[in-house]
């Protein structure tokens, strides 16, 4: 530890500075824990509360294993609380979206404006003929609209599916369909490191044999404009012009679905996760206020992009429910230069920052020097998402970045979960490679095969003992898949990955426990990688696997085995890095490909990865007695 920071190593953890105590909105982590261990269902009573219901609810919770429902009848619409309320409480000029671009350009949307250009966008969509219950699949750059097209479809209760820009035509084209969209909302192109990258054409080819899809809507941001020719496709601006300016919010049922994210299982395509109005808004708006510690006051960057979950939870609804102001960038953490994310902290006064241990490892890399350029004395809040935040990392951020005085809140949690699951509360003692404790509403536990909770120290399952109101409702069109999730270790939800307590019930993530690879906090099946490698012409049968990387988290390795008549090569080892990126997206690229004559499988034929695993990295593979000859 640098000598110059107030930095207190008790044992194994940190204690933050004191006077982050002094206005945080929890006070204390073991009182607030046990009065929800008192009353449960009056802890979430009470967050409920805080906000705005058309009509309250009737009971706070309805649980008929393994389906719950929260606040139930009562009646409500996230947009209310996240715009209307904040304009009719004298916020009205008050920032709600500074938004930076790749080149630098800015644009300030205040807490009205965005109110008008949701309720405009809204009355667009409704004069294509979107209505209640409808899906609109949203596949975009990370600009305003993005964040316009989904508060737009919440106000409307069409159902939002937003697919992050990063993905390819393939994983779009099998999430439209999934979801049976009606509309789709993209733009003409994204802008990465200065270079344009086109979004529209990958839209063309996925809703080839989508009939589903009626109309595409096009964000024109480029010149000269994009001509769009079809019947189907419709300008951006010219449906937000055309309208009304008034648009009532859609009186919503606390049950109704209030968007679908996709996201990897181990086997099979994408899960479309189901979220619901009332239960997802009281957990962000609980999770962004009380353990983010969000104050109207703060300005939120989430370095996420609203395609992830975490971009849902706290770049859009959560911290627009508070009434924050939030920061979002199409720019890239290393492009001009390393230095650009610390200097738009200090241009814009970030106090709330929240990112993943992959960008702040690549961070570690580029030296000290880079974030010592800029003045981050702003910053009172520091949180990471995504994959283990690992000691060094932690160490790194908590002192060149928070200056030794900024708590760091290393937030485990799912796309399923919806909310903060385990992470340490503002001001509690902080132990670097553990997230930490429940957050209060949540009984979570590490336990063996049989649900039976395992002695500190000792590695087990993470497990979530009892319903929460962001808890996914259903895997669309696929409920028993949803059934699984509460049905693997005993009547608990199993969440998939490995874990270990400590004495004092601080919880540390070791990692999956099943194939599903944590790509730079990203969440990839090996299934959906594996399948587009079988795309490809010469492929016969693919196995992937995840390799520990110090950047991120897992790099992707593949093992391939070709079709005969095709020869293996560097040249088609490229080809089908590229076949992989045109399908899946960059993100899901193999680092390694590997040509190889057989694979390991059972008896029964399934994939043995972990035995692919064991090899690559030299270790036992385990119990092989179900390894076919
Ligand atoms: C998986 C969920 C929640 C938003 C980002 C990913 C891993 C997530 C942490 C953390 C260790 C973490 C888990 C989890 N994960 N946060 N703080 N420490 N691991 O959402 O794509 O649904 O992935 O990400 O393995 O199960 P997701």
């Amino acid at each position: 530890m640098s000598e110059n920071f107030d930095v207190k190593l008790d044992g194994k953890s940190y204690l933050p500075d004191p006077s982050v105590k002094e206005s945080s909105w929890i006070q204390d982590y073991e009182t607030a824990y046990n009065d929800f261990l008192k009353d449960p269902e009056g802890h979430w009573a009470n967050i409920a509360e805080e906000l705005d219901w058309f009509r309250k609810w009737d009971r706070v919770k309805e649980w008929e294993h393994p389906y719950a429902k929260w606040f139930t009848n009562a009646k409500t619409n996230i947009t209310y609380n996240c715009l209307d309320r904040h304009i009719f409480n004298g916020k009205r000029n008050k920032v709600a979206i500074i938004w930076v671009g790749d080149d630098g350009k800015e644009e300030v949307i205040t807490y009205r404006q965005l109110y008008r250009e949701v309720m405009r966008f809204a009355n667009g969509l409704k004069s294509l003929g979107v209505v209640k219950g409808d899906r609109v699949c949203i596949y975009m750059p990370l600009v305003p609209e993005q964040i316009i097209a989904m508060l737009a479809c919440a106000r409307i209760g069409a159902v939002h599916s937003v697919v992050f820009g990063g993905f390819g035509s393939n994983a779009l084209h099998s999430r439209i369909k999934d979801a049976q969209a009606k509309i789709v909302v993209t733009a003409d192109a994204a802008i990465r490191r200065g270079k344009r990258l086109d979004l529209k054409t990958l839209v063309d080819k996925a809703v080839v044999n989508a009939s589903c899809v009626e109309k595409i809507v096009v964000l024109r941001r480029m010149s000269p404009p994009m001509e769009l020719f079809s019947e189907i496709e419709v300008d951006f601006n010219e449906i937000l012009d055309k309208e009304d300016k008034e648009c009532e919010p859609e009186v919503m049922d606390s049950e109704d679905p209030l968007f679908i994210l996709y996201t990897s299982g181990t086997t099979g395509p994408a899960k479309g996760i189901v979220h619901t109005c009332g239960g997802y808004m009281v957990g962000t708006y609980y999770t962004s206020k009380y353990m983010l510690d969000l104050k109207e006051s703060d300005v939120m960057w989430c370095t996420a992009d609203p395609g992830w979950i975490t971009g849902h939870s706290y770049i859009v609804y959560g911290p627009l429910s508070v009434g924050a102001t939030i920061l979002i960038t199409e720019a890239t953490p290393d492009y001009p230069n390393p230095g650009i994310w610390w200097s738009m902290i200090e241009e814009f006064d970030v106090t709330v920052f929240y990112t993943a241990p992959t960008a702040i490892r690549m961070f570690m890399r580029q030296g000290e020097e880079w974030p010592q350029k800029y003045n981050l004395d702003c910053l009172r809040i520091l949180g990471s998402v995504g994959e283990p935040l690992n000691p060094e990392a932690f160490e790194w951020y908590y002192r060149v970045i928070g200056k030794g005085k900024c708590p760091i809140l290393d937030t485990w949690w799912q796309t399923e979960t919806g909310m903060h699951m385990i992470t340490t509360a503002v001001g509690e003692p902080m132990k670097p490679g553990f997230a930490g404790r429940p957050v209060p509403g949540i009984i979570a536990d590490v336990v063996d095969e049989n649900g039976q909770p395992v002695p500190p120290g000792t590695g087990g399952l993470l497990v979530i003992k009892e319903p929460w109101p962001s808890m996914m409702r259903t895997v669309y069109g696929n409920d028993e898949r949803y059934r699984q999730y509460w049905s693997t270790i005993g009547n608990y939800y199993t969440a998939g990955d490995l874990a270990v307590k400590d004495e004092d019930g601080y919880i540390m993530i070791l990692g999956r426990s099943d194939d599903v690879l944590i790509v730079a906090g990203h969440n990839i099946g090996s299934a959906e990688v594996e399948s587009a490698l079988v795309s490809h012409e010469a492929v016969a049968e693919a196995a992937v696997i995840g390799k520990p990387d110090p950047l991120k988290g897992d790099s992707i390795k593949a093992f391939i085995i070709l079709r005969v008549g095709y020869k293996a090569s560097d040249k088609l080892k490229l080809d089908l890095v590229y076949h992989v990126r045109m399908n899946l997206g960059p993100i899901a690229i193999p680092s390694e490909i590997e040509f190889v004559e057989s694979l390991p499988k059972t008896r029964s034929g399934k994939i043995m990865r972990r035995v692919l695993k064991a090899r690559e990295l030299g270790k036992d593979p385990g119990d092989l007695s179900t390894l076919e000859e």
